[in-house]
């Protein structure tokens, strides 16, 4: 089979590209601005671009896990966010029709308003920001194109990240720096260790799933638990946490207060073991060290 990955030199995409190498699968990866060896330029916004590589690898299966993640980003520039998260992914669709592959789009839960989260696959979203409203429309150009689709939502991932784009890791950086870090007390999520993530890809690639799925840590908690237990983990001086609301923080996008993801579909159709936030960051720490 072979596997396109955009995106390959991001956090999931750079995991997800280590594992089925591992595995032996026959797959090519893509970069952006961040040149890595043994990866292919392609840039979403740029349908020749995006032609050309599937003209020449012709894959099978795609992942897009490429995008523009950086959510006041995509408030400060929505056009940019929108030609590479929207157009982008009309890009996709078009050569995926057309050499007949399967398609997984990676999506959020910042396509909630988080109200009431954690949220299901079957609420109805209702994004609040930029990057949600994208996500959102890259999910419907799929929805509406594709038969041979999945749309698996995460959220808040953490990993090795070597450009600490990663809030965990950036998290750990500045702590281990001795720089103080603001923690929101009503701004809950449900951390996702990105091997967990992968390796729910794979099997749900290799089980021919459909439709949408969530893929997330167990537990369910707000900013200064998760960055509270962080500092236990990484043995790291809690003085330096401060905490504050949501409001607080003053940052340029609306966030989803309660977003967040149930992931029992997950369990009960790929028997995949719910991890908790303990653990993947136990492992994020041998990973790391
Ligand atoms: N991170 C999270 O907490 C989180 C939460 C929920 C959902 N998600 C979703 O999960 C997926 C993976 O997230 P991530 O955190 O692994 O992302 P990431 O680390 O920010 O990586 C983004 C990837 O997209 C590439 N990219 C950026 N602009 C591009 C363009 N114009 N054309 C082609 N590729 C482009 C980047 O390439 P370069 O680095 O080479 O420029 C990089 O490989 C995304 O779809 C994201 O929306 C992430």
């Amino acid at each position: 089979m072979r596997l396109l990955i955009i995106g390959a030199s991001g956090v999931l995409g750079s995991r997800l590209y280590n594992d089925v190498i591992k595995r032996k699968w026959n797959v090519l990866g893509t970069y952006f601005s961040q040149e890595c060896e043994g990866l292919f330029y392609l840039d979403l916004k740029d349908r020749k671009t995006v032609d050309k590589i599937f003209n020449f690898f012709k894959p099978e299966v795609v992942v897009c896990a490429g995008g523009i993640t950086d959510v006041d980003l995509c408030e400060k520039r929505p056009r940019l966010a929108r030609e590479v998260n929207v157009s982008g992914t009309l890009h996709l669709v078009r050569k995926i029709k057309e050499y007949d592959a399967k398609f997984v789009f990676l999506s959020t839960d910042y396509v909630f308003d988080g109200k009431n989260g954690p949220y299901s696959e079957e609420t109805s979203p209702c994004p609040i920001n930029i990057y949600g409203k994208t996500k959102l429309e890259g999910e419907a150009i799929v929805r509406d194109s594709l038969d041979d689709f999945l749309i698996v939502r995460t959220a808040q991932l953490y990993g090795v990240d070597h450009r600490n784009r990663n809030f965990a890791v950036e998290i750990i950086r500045n702590m281990q720096n001795n720089k103080k870090v603001y923690a929101a007390d009503d701004f809950y999520c449900t951390p996702t260790y990105v091997g967990t993530l992968s390796e729910a890809i794979v099997k749900l690639i290799k089980s021919d799933k459909r439709g949408i799925f969530n893929v997330a840590g167990s537990d369910f908690l707000h900013r200064y638990a998760y960055i509270s237990l962080i500092s236990d983990i990484f043995s790291l001086d809690k003085s330096l946490i401060q905490k504050l609301k949501l409001k607080d923080l003053h940052l340029k996008a609306a966030r989803p207060r309660k977003a967040g993801l149930k992931i029992d579909k997950l369990v009960k159709e790929i028997k995949i073991k719910p991890l908790n936030c303990k653990d993947g960051l136990k492992l994020l720490r041998k990973e790391m060290s």
